[in-house]
């Protein structure tokens, strides 16, 4: 397994913990949130009552549990023998009371607790004010919450024991498939090439033989052709198992630009295609997979010239914009309508009556996506076709060089 694919796999199984706890921990807090309004609601409602019957039926000389009663009667305001909280009684609300006839409840924050206030009209003209200190209760509501918050953290620490094992089982079916699969797929590619490169070279021997009837020896020139086509397909299959961001190191685009451009010229002046390279004159520096670039480059540059006519006409630009170096490969041969562009990019997809295989764009984008970059296609049919690659400048990536990984499946 590549150090991407172990690193993905790690995210995996990571996303699957990360939701599992996640899961959980909504559980608990959903369940404590529950727990918690149900205590105060019996609270609220257990002192509402207490406050009610001490209305009814307290006097201040006899001191209920954390409870005063106070009684206005006749304008004198007996407060009882006890040692009264700080700020109690409220009078206002007592001569408020007094006044209208109507109750008036009240919660007050002081002393370091919360008191609950009833203030009521009572028997006999009298003005009866109840207060209760809830500091028991508060108690009670910080050992709920204390409760809940250890209930959290074992539960999140279970939640990722939990996530980590199920992530595991079902992360590592995954790996082991796709570590079967890049086994075979570099197997299968290594066996095939020497066979290929045999059958290519007797193909040749026999069309170069001088004693060849023309008709055969142009059939031996196709069949040769398809076998050199057959062989690249085996060298991208080869490429893209090969891949491997531990490669990465800075690549300087303008070179690879320029290269592809060297290696294309003789193709292109025997169909007397301009081929024209434009850069800054310095290097251009991204941080990359060099063999990975120089195939994307190559392979857009060899499509460029397969649908250019003769006497066509293809530029290729390296430059650096928004701390990107962005290679764009324009050409202006037979195009394709605007809305197929995306789809060229999907394995498989060629034009029309094209003996090749559609991967290159492919992989050209497996390549540049993973490298933290981008590639979109534009053309038009009959006007042309612009493939503009971009990929953040060496250095910048440093933070996202994880993401180079991506080129490396
Ligand atoms: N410069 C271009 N101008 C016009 N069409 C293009 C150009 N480049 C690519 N295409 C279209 O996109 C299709 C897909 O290209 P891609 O490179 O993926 O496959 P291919 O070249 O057909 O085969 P392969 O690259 O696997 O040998 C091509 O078949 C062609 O129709
Ligand atoms: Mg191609």
């Amino acid at each position: 397994m590549t150090a991407w694919e172990r690193s993905e796999f790690r995210r995996a199984r990571l996303r699957v913990s990360v939701l599992v706890g996640l899961a959980i921990t909504v559980m608990i807090a959903f369940v404590g949130a529950i727990a918690y309004t149900v205590m105060v609601q019996a609270q609220q409602t257990e002192v509402s009552r207490e406050l009610r019957y001490n209305i009814a039926y307290g006097v201040p000389g006899v001191a209920p549990k954390c409870a005063w009663v106070f009684v206005l009667e006749d304008g004198v305001l007996d407060v009882g023998p006890f040692e009264v909280p700080g700020g109690f009684p409220l009078r206002p609300d007592i001569d408020a009371v007094h006044t209208t006839g109507t109750a008036v409840p009240r919660d007050v924050t002081a002393n370091g607790t919360e008191y609950m206030v009833l203030t009521s009209p009572g028997t006999d003209g009298t003005t009866v004010q109840a207060v209760f200190d809830l500091r028991y209760q508060l108690a009670d509501r910080a050992h709920l919450l204390w409760a809940l918050a250890i209930a959290l953290a074992a539960g999140l620490l279970v939640a990722a024991l939990i996530g980590f094992g199920v992530g595991r089982r079902t992360v590592a079916p995954w790996a082991e498939a796709l570590a079967r699969q890049r086994r075979f797929l570099t197997d299968a590619s290594h066996e095939l090439r020497t066979p290929i490169a045999r059958a290519y070279l007797r193909a040749q021997l026999l069309a170069a033989a001088a004693d060849l009837p023309d008709s055969q020896r142009s059939n031996l020139d196709a069949l040769a052709r398809s076998i050199r086509g057959l062989a690249d397909v085996v060298d991208d299959l080869l490429q893209s198992a090969q891949l491997d961001p531990r490669d990465a190191k800075p690549v300087d685009l303008a070179d690879i630009a320029e290269a592809a451009v060297v290696g294309e010229t003789e193709r292109a002046a025997e169909r007397r295609i301009t081929l024209a390279l434009d850069h800054p004159g310095h290097p251009l520096v991204v941080d990359g997979i060099e063999t990975g670039l120089r195939r994307a480059v190559d392979e857009l540059l060899a499509n460029a010239v397969r649908h250019t006519p003769e006497g066509g006409r293809i530029a290729v630009s390296v430059r650096s914009v928004d701390g990107q170096v962005e290679l764009v490969v324009a050409d202006n041969g037979e195009g394709f309508a605007a809305a197929d562009a995306e789809g060229l990019f999907e394995r498989f997809r060629h034009g029309p009556g094209e003996g090749r295989f559609g991967l290159g764009l492919a992989l050209v984008r497996e390549i540049v996506t993973g490298h933290g970059g981008t590639v979109s296609a534009a053309g038009r049919p009959g006007g042309g076709a612009r493939f503009t690659l971009r990929i953040p400048v060496a250095g910048r990536r440093a933070a996202e060089r994880e993401r180079i990984s991506s080129a490396c499946p």
